[in-house]
């Protein structure tokens, strides 16, 4: 099967596991519900999950409970793009080819949204089967650290905001995007292998993957935001320069950052050595996250 093929399987098994696992849009109070899926079925990439998925496959055959932890971590990926596009935070009105979550509903729903979002990931992982109790708290703790604020999702958005009133610094830049946006990559990686039953050594080997990505991931969320158009992109394009983010191509210029984007993903496959074949997907995937145009 072709990257692509593969890539669209798991986009589809992943949005069949979200529906069943969200409350309907008849279930009271219907607006939440309405909201909810509103933003997590407005085709995003599905890239978290399909981490998480391609990571137990790369330890085991069998990892069970994989595709609910995949779904929780893109339930905590949407909730942060709909706090993120709020007004007090990056203030923008289009996500996913769509208005943005307080557009449509208002900004009191939209965060409510979010919240819930947040919410029903750790009620997910709460109620998943197949894992015992402590398989269970290792994902709670993992995908609430990365989440966090030491070093987590929350501690680099405050970082990035209080960045807007910063001077520009290599240091900062790094800091930022490795708790904003890698934090979750990572986690999505390591919890996939959690619910394989990896051991250290595999475990330790996938973590840095999983930081190459993620830093990978952001270097070119950055590019795609100078070089892309709006409609190619989905959402606002030429925001971070407005609103003077620190950002990648703010530091070190766009052809750096293209070339450091590079530098990453092939870190990143390296690490996958000790696989082998059993890794050819996330070997692609660190392709697919360099050279894509969204
Ligand atoms: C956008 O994430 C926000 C960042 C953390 C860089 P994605 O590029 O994964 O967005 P979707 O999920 O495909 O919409
Ligand atoms: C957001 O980073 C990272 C999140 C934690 C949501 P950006 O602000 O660069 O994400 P986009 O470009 O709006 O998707
Ligand atoms: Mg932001
Ligand atoms: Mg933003
Ligand atoms: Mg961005």
């Amino acid at each position: 099967m072709t990257l692509l093929d593969y890539v669209a399987e798991q986009q589809q098994f992943i949005d069949r596991t979200l529906e069943r696992l969200i409350p309907g849009e008849q279930q009271p109070p219907e607006i939440i519900h309405r909201a909810m899926r509103y933003s997590l079925f407005a085709g995003g990439k599905r890239i978290r999950p399909i981490l998480c998925l391609a990571a137990a496959s790369a330890v085991s055959d069998t990892a069970p409970g994989a595709e609910v932890a995949a779904c929780a971590l893109e339930c905590v990926h949407t909730y942060s793009l709909i706090h993120d596009d709020l007004p007090a935070l990056d203030n923008d009105d289009l996500r996913r080819g769509r208005p943005t979550c307080h557009k449509q509903f208002g900004e009191a729903i939209a965060i409510l949204a979010g919240d819930a979002l947040l919410t029903v990931a750790f009620q997910m992982l709460s109620e998943m089967p197949g894992a015992d109790g402590d398989r269970k708290v290792r994902l709670i703790r993992e995908l609430s650290t990365a989440a966090g604020t030491v070093g987590g999702m929350i501690g680099g958005q405050v970082a990035d905001l209080e960045g807007e009133r910063q001077e520009p610094t290599a240091e900062l830049l790094e800091r930022i995007h490795r708790a904003k946006t890698g934090a979750l990559l990572r986690a999505s990686v390591r919890m996939g292998a959690i619910c394989a039953g990896a051991n250290e050594a595999q475990l330790d080997a996938l973590t840095c993957y999983g930081e190459h990505i993620g830093l990978a991931f952001q270097i070119v969320d950055d590019i795609l935001d100078v070089e892309q158009s709006s409609e190619a992109l989905g959402k606002t394009a030429g925001k971070d320069a407005q609103q003077h983010k620190i950002t990648f191509p703010v530091v070190y210029g766009l052809e750096e950052s293209h070339r450091m984007a590079k530098e990453e993903c092939e870190a990143a496959r390296r690490a996958l050595e000790p696989f082998g074949e059993r890794a050819r997907r996330l070997w692609e995937i660190a392709g697919l996250i360099v050279e894509r145009t969204k």
